[in-house]
């Protein structure tokens, strides 16, 4: 096994996806994880159903039905916080170990990228509020296909954009159909199990499962080592 590249997801893996919802958790309740988890939950629904309807909307789109769902389901009807969260979401937090991480792999030699269903736009401002812009070589988005994860036409972007062959490539994800998708195209697979939740049974053969990121630096040195 030699890894040449290192692809993250981002939304779930670099990025804390309920970092919006908990910045402003007085305003929402304290049911803000519920409503954070309604709003993740319908944002990955319609990007799945959409690619299978071949009605494509970019993720910004997405995000913002996704949130008036969950602001309904929860009885928030406030112009105002709709847009701070948007923003926030716009300006998203990485995860602490996000940063070191991806500079660790890059002293060794790696190439890092982000593979994301996120928009080219969404994704450069998350980057740039997360300082992380320096440490990828590439922000691959979806935009110039208009289909989403886990579509393998998505999965293929890695090697045109990176010129690394899937066999050499170590594809990173927070999300289980995500990681799943990933490994039954051909990566080497980590799946980054936060939330300690039952294996999916989808194709596809993870090869580590880890629980935070800096599992993947202590991975590659194992297998390697
Ligand atoms: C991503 C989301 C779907 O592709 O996690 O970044």
């Amino acid at each position: 096994m030699e890894i040449r590249a290192c692809v993250f997801d981002a939304y779930g893996t670099l990025f804390d996806v309920n970092s919006p919802a908990q910045r402003l958790a007085e305003e929402i309740g304290e049911a803000w994880p519920a409503f954070s988890q309604v709003w993740r939950d319908k944002q990955l629904q319609y990007t799945w159903l959409r690619t299978l309807m071949g009605a494509y909307a970019d993720f910004a789109e997405i995000t913002a039905g996704a949130l008036d769902f969950a602001m309904q389901a929860h009885r928030l009807d406030d112009d105002d916080l709709r847009a701070r969260l948007l923003d926030l979401y716009n300006r998203i937090q990485a995860y602490p170990d996000a940063a070191d991480t991806l500079e660790g792999l890059r002293a060794a030699g790696r190439k890092t990228a982000i593979l994301s269903n996120g928009c080219t736009a969404m994704l450069q401002s998350g980057v740039a509020a997360s300082g992380l812009g320096d440490l990828l070589d590439e922000v691959i988005s979806v935009d110039g296909i208009r289909v989403n994860k886990p579509d393998g036409r998505v999965y293929e972007l890695v090697e045109q954009r990176l010129g690394v062959p899937p066999a050499n490539v170590l594809f990173v994800s927070a999300n289980g159909w995500d990681a799943h998708g990933g490994a039954h195209f051909g990566f080497n697979v980590v799946w980054l199990n936060r939330l300690g939740q039952p294996a999916e049974r989808l194709p596809g053969s993870i090869w580590r499962e880890g629980a935070s990121l800096s599992d993947v630096t202590r991975f590659l040195a194992e297998a390697e080592g």
